[in-house]
């Protein structure tokens, strides 16, 4: 079968990451986790004492460092040079401050370059912001995900047990409206769902659901059904 693109889309908590990872394994595709790329800029930045509103000096320490992702059996780690931060880049500091450092145009340019780079073999899942409307304008498959900020902040806060972390959940409803307002109304390539996008409203959904949702997307673009 030939190797497509698809671009996954929605705002904060919207279950992206967590169906993209399960897609990219099914169909033996790379999964691209785009907000992990600004994440990890966000924690050099915090690292090295970068303003976070000085979008020439994050270009700068863009440039002198280098963000990987490696494949492991029990999921993907990112990289910084060789460090491994794919815990440090979840922590409460990089979260709440990550779409000052998304919003500047120059650093976006940057990373979009990296992740088309990424992208440009096709046999991807890539999930974010605005990879069906500006990264991967021409993914065969586009879907935007969205859910109620309520399950969204239920989702996270489960999470977070899960982890060990327990957190409030009117202040992570609060953060999550937050990054959602930041992220949707920037200037450059704001979260808005691609014309071309097919629109899936997970709330009440099980993962297994929203799963089969795309699947079913994806039959029916490439006329397999
Ligand atoms: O999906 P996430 O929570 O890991 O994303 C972290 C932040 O990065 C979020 O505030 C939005 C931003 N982001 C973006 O602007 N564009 C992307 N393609 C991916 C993430």
């Amino acid at each position: 079968m030939k190797k497509i693109s698809i671009a996954i889309d929605g705002p904060a908590s919207s279950g992206k990451s967590t169906v993209a990872k399960i897609l990219a394994e099914k169909l033996s595709y790379i999964y691209c986790d785009t907000g992990a790329m600004y994440r990890a800029l966000t924690y050099l930045a915090i690292t090295a004492g970068v303003d976070m509103e000085d979008g020439s000096a994050l270009c700068r320490l863009l440039s002198q460092h280098s963000i990987t992702f490696k494949q492991q059996s029990e999921g993907q780690l990112v990289f910084v040079d060789k460090e491994d931060v794919t815990e440090a880049i979840r922590q409460g500091d990089v979260t709440n401050t990550v779409s000052v450092v998304a919003a500047h145009g120059e650093v976006r340019e940057k990373l979009v370059e990296l992740q088309q780079q990424i992208g440009k073999q096709g046999g991807i899942v890539m999930d974010g912001r605005d990879i069906g409307t500006t990264v991967l304008p021409d993914a065969e498959v586009k879907i935007f995900l969205v859910a109620s900020v309520e399950e969204r902040a239920e989702r996270r806060y489960k999470e977070n047990l899960s982890k060990g972390i327990n957190t409030d959940f009117e202040t992570l409803k609060q953060e999550i409206e937050r990054r959602d307002r930041i992220d949707s109304t920037r200037e450059v390539s704001p979260l808005v769902q691609a014309e071309d996008a097919v629109r899936i409203d997970t709330t009440g959904m099980t993962i297994l659901a929203v799963v089969e949702a795309i699947e079913a997307v994806i039959s029916e673009k490439l006329g397999l059904d």
